[in-house]
């Protein structure tokens, strides 16, 4: 047997899919990057007109197409990928694209000057209704399991936010959201990773209080500032 042969395999490290490389998206990928988890990352424009952008805002991401942004993400690792595009574009999102992965759905509905956002006829009706805007992108993008994460914390926090070093007491916490329990642990376990502290609130119905008008909107938080919210 050759020594290549008998060498010890290194297990590749996982990676996460994120589409969106606007702001949001881009952070992410920062933040998963430091923390040694691969990025494939997607927008509207083809990859190789994604390179300089990613060259400047996430050194190290992977530019990928829109329809392989779950593919990697399911040989190295859980299948996660994060939604990080506006919600008035939701409708140019194939829900093929993300299959059966764990889809991160980090996105907010906008009112800008008292007008929201346009949506989708889809998600118009629930947020008229004031339903969590997961629960009807957990239903557009069914048989992926939506897990609500990473909303509720502005991209410009998100890099010196990320205590990786810290021990869980002194990390900023973060809520996590969903009807599926095997993808919120998978979820809450990336969130360790990143280097914050997950905090669980239940089903993705409890995550209405992440929104934009909600008490956990881009506060820095603790466990037990949290706590009380979960269901
Ligand atoms: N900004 C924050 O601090 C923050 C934090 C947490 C969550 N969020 C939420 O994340 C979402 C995105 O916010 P953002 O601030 O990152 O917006 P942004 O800076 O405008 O970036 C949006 C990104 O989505 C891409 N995109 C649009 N349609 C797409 C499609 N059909 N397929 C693939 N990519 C598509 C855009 O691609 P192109 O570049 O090719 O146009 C762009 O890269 C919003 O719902 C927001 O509420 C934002």
């Amino acid at each position: 047997m050759s020594e290549q042969n008998t060498a010890p395999r290194t297990a590749s490290p996982p990676v996460v899919g994120i589409l969106g490389a606007g702001r949001a998206g881009t952070a992410f990928a920062r933040t998963l990057l430091a923390a040694d988890v691969g990025v494939d990352i997607c927008s509207t424009r083809p990859p190789k007109a994604l390179q300089h952008h990613l060259k400047i805002y996430a050194p190290g991401a992977e530019p990928v197409a829109p329809e392989q942004i779950a593919e990697r993400t399911r040989r190295n690792g859980p299948g996660i990928v994060i939604l990080a595009v506006p919600q008035e574009e939701l409708d140019e999102v194939d829900p093929a694209w993300i299959g059966e992965s764990i889809l991160i759905d980090a996105t907010n509905t906008w009112t800008y000057s008292g007008e929201r956002e346009p949506l989708p006829g889809w998600l118009e009706a629930a947020v008229t209704e004031q339903l969590p805007s997961s629960m009807a992108i957990a239903g557009h993008f069914s048989p992926a399991r939506t897990v609500k994460a990473l909303n509720h914390i502005a991209h410009s926090d998100l890099d010196d936010a990320a205590g990786r070093d810290l021990p869980m007491t002194q990390r900023r916490a973060l809520a996590v959201a969903a009807d599926d329990d095997q993808a919120r642990g998978l979820v809450m376990g990336l969130l360790v990773r990143m280097g914050f502290d997950p905090v669980s609130l239940g089903p993705l119905a409890a995550g209405r209080v992440m929104e934009p008008d909600g008490p956990l909107f881009n506060r820095p938080l603790r466990r037990e500032d949290l706590l009380p919210y979960a269901r």
